[in-house]
Parts: structure tokens; sequence; C-alpha cells
């Protein structure tokens, strides 16, 4: 148990880190509000199609409509977006005179809606702020849109995130955007937008936090902070995410999944490791599921990384609730915990063969997170870690 058994109708909590986050069920209900606080008067709402059919979306818009925001829905985006649905979003952004972004959705449409706020004013294009140095101050910050962050998934943590990723179709990367100020300027966490969810999306989903976790937890650095949340996150979910794909709604295990997603992303400030340096070219390359290829990809890292991050395995291990705090425990509790949820062994059975493994060792070796992984690797470290999780070699 974590401790944290509660009662989610009393659940009502403002929190002012890293944003203002408004957690708990029916909070959907404060977006007109909201809105106005922050002096939102033509917001955007941009979210993707399976969103766009839902009923809550109906609800939301008609409550924003009410309270006489001039709101406007831009529905086209696509799971792993691209610049150029973001390029689309721009324009019904500009085109529509909006002043302002609701990122209302799964990861992919938070990070989208992010990507358009921040060219709502940019002249140059997006790839020159890729998370690279100090690329970010070449973007004129004081045109970026300012956006509320509504996610309807909890794993990418996007909603209190600084960056996105969007694939660049000429070059097959998925690129990190990064700016300051694309942190959400506001977040509703609000457990009842997650209930609908299946559980093979609740599962994947909730396996991008855990990662998101575990490699912040891993990464090499000075940050205590990071490294707190990261245990805390991993410690709910090892408790909360069965529990949510067993019952969708359960709004208990929903609303700790939220606040796991959003702690895993704010503690992958930290950095991130190989689980997503391989990820996201096997991604950009295959249109495989974020959440479920880090799932699937997480043990044939730990295993490269096991010199490295064996004698940090203690607190994940008490984290997760182990007697035993040796590597090898956590390892086969991360195999048990895969298996418990249906993600498959190996990246074969998402479509994934090893064809293109150099590929995906040198867009590996350029992606951002690689930098921050336990120990250093190579492109060619990375294709053969890549290759084993193809073909399944623990
Ligand atoms: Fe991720």
């Amino acid at each position: 148990m974590t401790g944290a058994a509660f009662d989610p109708a009393t659940v009502t909590a403002n929190w002012g880190f890293p944003t203002g986050v408004r957690v708990g069920p029916g909070r959907l209900a404060e977006l007109p509000e909201l809105c106005r606080e922050l002096g939102f008067a033509r917001p955007l709402l941009v979210t993707d199609p399976g969103v766009r059919d839902l009923p809550m979306l109906d609800g939301a818009l008609a409550s924003l409509r009410d309270a006489g925001l001039d709101t406007e829905v831009f529905a086209d985006i696509r799971g792993n977006p691209t610049g150029a649905n973001v390029d689309a979003g721009v324009a019904a952004f500009r085109d529509g005179g909006h002043d302002s972004v609701i990122a209302f959705g799964g990861g992919s449409a938070l990070d989208a809606a992010k990507a358009v706020a921040l060219m709502a004013g940019q002249e140059r294009p997006i790839w020159d702020f890729e998370d690279v140095g100090d690329n970010y101050r070449r973007a004129d910050a004081e045109a970026i849109a300012p956006c509320i962050a509504i996610p309807t998934t909890a794993g990418t943590g996007s909603e209190v995130g600084r960056a996105s990723v969007i694939t660049n179709e000429d070059s097959h990367r998925k690129m990190i955007i990064f700016h300051p100020r694309m942190l959400p300027r506001a977040v509703i966490l609000d457990p009842e937008t997650t209930v609908g969810l299946p559980p093979h999306i609740t599962a994947a989903t909730g396996m991008d936090a855990f990662s998101h976790c575990f490699e912040a937890w891993c990464a090499p650095g000075f940050h205590p902070m990071a490294d707190g949340i990261a245990l805390r996150g991993l410690h709910l979910i090892a408790d909360a995410l069965p529990r949510a794909c067993a019952d969708g709604g359960d709004i208990e295990a929903r609303t700790q999944m939220l606040a796991a997603a959003s702690m895993g992303s704010t503690a992958f400030q930290k950095g991130l490791g190989a689980v997503h340096a391989i990820s996201h070219p096997v991604g950009a390359l295959y249109h495989t599921h974020h959440g479920l290829t880090n799932a699937v990809v997480l043990p044939y890292v730990m295993r490269f990384n096991q010199a490295a991050i064996a004698p940090r395995m203690g607190p994940v291990a008490q984290a997760l609730g182990l007697a035993d705090t040796s590597f090898g425990a956590v390892f086969d509790w991360v195999l048990r915990f895969r298996e418990r949820l249906g993600i498959p062994q190996a990246l074969a059975e998402l479509g994934v063969d090893t064809s293109r493994a150099g590929e995906i060792g040198r867009l590996g070796e350029i992606d951002p997170p690689a930098a921050s992984n336990p120990v250093p690797v190579t492109a060619a470290d990375l294709a053969e870690v890549f290759t084993n999780a193809v073909e399944g070699r623990l």
C-alpha cells in the first residue's frame, strides 16, 4: 500500500511546483475560471481526433463558450506528431486570431499543443529550437502563447514539462524541442478524464511514467530534488498502475497515476537515458507507441547499465517494496511487473525488426537522453541493445 490511501472525493489540492496544478476529480469544470484568471480570451483547444469525439470534450467546450470564451478546436493531431501537424496547428492559431492554447489529450496532443504555443509568433523553423546547448535563446520568448494543459492519459507528464517531442519528417528523427516558457501556466489533473482509457493504453502510458522515474533516478548528476520525486513516483506506479489497469474506474488509482506521471516528467529534468534514446528512433521509424516501446526496452537497457546502476538499486527496491535490494531483485520485479501488465517481451512483437539497427544506433547516439545514460553509450552499443530488445535476448 502507498500509505496514501484517501477518499478521492476529498481531494482538492493546489500545487505550485513545478507549475500551478489543480488536482482532483471533477476539476475540469474549473477550466473557464482558470482561463479567465490567466487572461485568456480566445483560446485554441488543441487535441487529437479520438479525444475530440469524447463527451467530456463537448462538455468542456460548452462550459468555455457559456463563460464567454471564444474557443475553437484544432483536433488534427496524430500519434507521434510531426512538424507538419504543428504547422497546421500554428496556421489555425494565427488564422483564428487566438491568444492562448488549451492542450487537451494524451502525450502527442499535449506535445503538439505546447509546440503550437511556442511557434505561434516565431519566425524561425521549429527545428532551430532543438534541446541542444542554448538553442532556445533563438526564440522570441515574448511571442510564446500561454498554455493550460489537461492530460487525459497518465504517462508522458508533458503537462509539467518544458519540452515537446516532435518528429522531423525529413530526417526521421524525433526531436526534443525545448523552451523554458513551454511550461504550461496551469495544469488540471482530473482523474475522471482518464477513466475511459482501456487497460492496454493505461499500462503502456503508465510504463512511460515508470521509465521516466527510473531513468531520472539512474541518470548521473547532483539533483536530490529530482531523485526524491523519482523514487516516490516509482512507489506510486508500482502500487497504482495494476489497479488502474484492473479497474479503469478506480479514481484513487487514476489520481495516483496522474500524480506519478507529472512526477516522472518533473524528475527527468535531471536526465533520461538509453531507454528513451532507443525508443525515440524506434518510434520515429516504426511508429510504435512511445510508452509501450519504453516498457519493452527497459530491462534490456537495465542489463546494459547493470554495473553502473547496481549500487543505486537499494532505494529503488525499497520504493518497490522489495526486501532484497540487489540489482537482480529489481530486475526480476520489472520483468514480473511487465508481464502482469501484458507488456510484450520483445520489440519483434511490436512489428520491429533488426534491419535498421545501425540507423537506430546512430540516431540514438545523437538523441539528447543518450548523454545522461549512467554509462557512456556509442551508436554501436545502442544498436546492440536494440537488437537484443528486438530478439528478446535478456
Ligand atoms: Fe517518455
